[in-house]
């Protein structure tokens, strides 16, 4: 039997019932806030990932599907939205809009050749956001409130969000030679990942896992103080508007992210059950105002965030969340000689198009199998269609729950159902 790659999933059944549930609110929300539907190439040029994300992010140096195509370009299935959206709004030059920002969204798959495990795949879904072109903490607000308010829409309560600024250009650098000088006496005693962050990015020893829990880590210079007075002024605005948009959140600095592109503003909302594992991160997301310049566009600011559709599933799960899912259809259309067919393939159409759901027999069984069905789709009605009621324009219609059955034309067959349902 050939199967699945490692870290992909076939969606199926009620998982998928519940995917298009979840697709169906972050699509209504996005239309709330007036962000604007945007797709970009599952594959692009090798270097919009590898110049955005960062030749020292464990993405790129680890995890992305390279390939040469048959014409030898450098080709990258994308691992993330963030640099196609951004390459895509230069492109086709959206900076030049009359109305600024642009307001993104998008919810696509994405690859990374990462370790499977739970929340955790190969190719996922993932849902995001991308404003292009205010540089305001107003936007950061609205931005991550937009994230917080989709898990509260779901139905999601035990999360929390964690937020940090990374502070401007000067800031940063100060901070991170601070860093390079008080980690460099620790060498020794860093896991052999740090040890070469320390190198080449220090600000992401601040998110290991492995040495978290000693001393001389938790002692680490901390950012707020090495940021000038406007990036510490930004990012008091930002926590004056969240708490003005009632988002509980915490100032959490060991959240640097791991993708290089940021500056100022960063946030992951984590998922707080303890049975959760490891893979707890539902979205992420920040400020990057000096990627379109860095892709070859115009100065112009970034904030945005990304979530993981699997581990949205997995959360609610976790808590039980009980999901509107429609299980059941409005008519069954049941049917036995050739004439009786026509009718009953006419009259699925009609129904359908009209706006209720509709489903016939497809196999030639007997009515007796068909009646089966109708109770396996939890049918409302059930039209059943003879060759002499067809005589007088009219079919035999039961309702499946008041167990009653009566004759209507079928010209008045849609408004009939209208009134009763
Ligand atoms: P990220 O933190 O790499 O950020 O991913 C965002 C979210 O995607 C994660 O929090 C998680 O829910 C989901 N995710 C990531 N990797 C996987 C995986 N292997 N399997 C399942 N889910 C996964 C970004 O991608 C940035 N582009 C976010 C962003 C947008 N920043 C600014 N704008």
């Amino acid at each position: 039997m050939i199967t699945k790659p490692k870290g992909t999933y076939d969606l199926l059944g009620k998982e998928a019932k519940k995917m298009q549930y979840i697709n169906d609110v972050l699509t209504a929300i996005c239309e709330k806030y007036n962000y604007e539907f945007i797709r970009t190439p599952v594959f692009e040029s090798s270097e919009v990932f590898h110049r955005s994300v960062g030749n020292t992010s464990d993405i790129v140096t680890k995890e992305t599907y390279d390939f040469k195509d048959r014409g030898d370009r450098d080709i990258t299935l994308r691992p993330e939205g963030t640099a196609g959206v951004v390459r895509s709004y230069i492109e086709n030059k959206l900076y030049g809009r009359d109305i600024q920002p642009v307001k993104l969204y998008y919810n696509e798959m994405m690859y990374r050749y990462e370790r499977p495990q739970a929340g955790r795949l190969r190719e996922f879904n993932q849902f995001g956001v991308e404003v292009l072109g205010c540089d305001d903490p107003f936007i950061d607000a609205e931005v991550i409130s937009l994230a917080y308010n989709i898990f509260k829409l779901l139905g999601l309560t035990n999360i929390r969000v964690n937020i940090n600024t990374l502070g401007d250009d000067e800031s940063r650098s100060d901070y991170k030679k601070a860093l390079v000088e008080y980690f460099s006496n620790y060498t020794n005693d860093m896991c052999e990942d740090c040890q070469n962050r320390l190198k080449k990015n220090p600000l992401r020893i601040l998110d290991c896992k492995v040495d978290a829990s000693k001393t001389w880590f938790k002692n680490a210079p901390k950012i707020d103080q090495y940021l000038n007075s406007d990036s510490a002024k930004r990012f008091s605005k930002l926590q004056e508007y969240l708490n003005l948009l009632d988002i509980e959140y915490v100032v959490n600095p060991s959240i640097v992210r791991g993708l290089d592109y940021y500056s100022h503003t960063v946030f992951e909302i984590e998922m707080l059950s303890k049975n959760f594992g490891s893979q707890n991160v539902l979205a992420a997301g920040g400020r990057y105002n000096n990627l379109v310049k860095m892709l070859g566009g115009p100065s112009t600011c970034g904030m945005g965030f990304a979530m993981g559709l699997e581990r949205i599933m997995l959360a609610l799960d976790e808590e039980e969340v009980k999901i509107p899912i429609n299980d059941s259809i409005d008519v069954y259309i049941g049917y036995v000689n050739e004439e009786e067919k026509e009718t009953a393939l006419y009259l699925s159409q009609e129904l359908r198009l009209n706006g209720f759901i509709c489903e016939t027999d497809y196999l030639n069984r007997s009515l007796k199998s068909q009646f089966k069905s109708a109770d396996r789709f939890k049918s409302k009605y059930t039209i059943i269609v003879n060759s002499n009621d067809i005589k007088n324009y009219e079919v035999t219609l039961k309702d499946n729950k008041l167990k009653e059955e009566e004759k209507v034309k079928i010209n008045d067959l849609v408004d009939y159902l209208d009134m009763h349902m």
